[in-house]
């Protein structure tokens, strides 16, 4: 097994990556209530690729940031690895959401004046791995993702897929239980889009990565484990791929 395996995928406990009971959000503004979410049921198995797509406005972003623990239900739960994410204080959510989950944003959000390889070493930093140890990894996942000949590059100098794959790989550092992409090949030509989405269904088939994403593109939405369907904030229907 390659030393970039996901260790977390199997041995360990029971239970899924992540899940969601009766989960709802209500937004606020104007004395107006929006529901963004209403009673959310999904359960995501250790392992599974699942692609999460609706009309705009349909509540996949909150979806995703509820998932990701990076705002609060408005009632209902999030569980992460078998964790009721509502049972944490604030020091145990930042701790959950730095070494459990890993986000790709579509913006990539990488930091320009440093390098490739320190974007991807960062949150092992926040982390405490140690230097030898996460450098190593940083490099072998950027190996991983094709850009071994681009540690020392910043950012901007490469191309968005390029881009998008160091954000992939930094999303990875930490061997997250579940990484989590909002529309991630929104910015990126409809090939690289294919090539990320492949990428992704190769960390998942191969080194059992849970991953979620949220996509317009249903063709790419083809290439996951299942189709979560979202509308007016509720799933709207499920699609297992390679059923029909
Ligand atoms: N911070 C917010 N304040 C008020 N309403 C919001 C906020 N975020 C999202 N919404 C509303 O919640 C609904 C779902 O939004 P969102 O989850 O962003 O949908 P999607 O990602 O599917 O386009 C929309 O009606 C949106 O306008
Ligand atoms: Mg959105």
């Amino acid at each position: 097994m390659s030393m970039v395996a996901m260790e977390n995928s199997s041995n360990q406990k029971s239970g899924y990556a992540a899940e969601t009971i009766n989960l709802t959000k209500i937004y606020k503004s104007n004395s107006v209530e929006v529901y963004a979410l209403q009673n959310v049921n999904l359960k995501i198995r250790r392992g599974e690729f699942v692609a999460v797509v609706g009309p705009s406005g349909s509540g996949k972003s909150t979806l995703l940031n509820l998932l990701g623990v990076l705002d609060k239900p408005t009632s209902g739960h999030v569980l992460i690895d078998g964790v009721d994410t509502s049972t944490l204080n604030s020091v145990e959510l930042a701790k959950l959401r730095n070494e459990k989950i890993g986000f790709i944003f579509q913006a990539y959000n990488l930091i320009n004046r440093t390098t490739v390889l320190r974007n991807v070493e960062l949150p092992a930093v926040v982390k405490g791995v140690p230097k030898e140890e996460r450098i190593r990894r940083a490099k072998e996942l950027l190996e991983l993702m094709g850009l071994g000949d681009k540690l020392n590059r910043k950012p901007l100098t490469l191309s968005g897929g390029e881009q998008q794959r160091v954000a992939i790989a930094r999303a990875l550092i930490n061997n997250p239980t579940l990484i989590l992409g909002d529309e991630p090949t929104g910015n990126v030509d409809s090939k690289t889009g294919y090539e990320i989405f492949d990428l992704l269904r190769k960390l998942s088939r191969e080194h059992g990565a849970t991953i979620v994403v949220v996509t317009h593109n249903l063709e790419l939405a083809k290439l996951t484990d299942r189709i979560v369907y979202l509308r007016d904030g509720k799933i709207e229907d499920e699609k297992i791929m390679g059923e029909i």
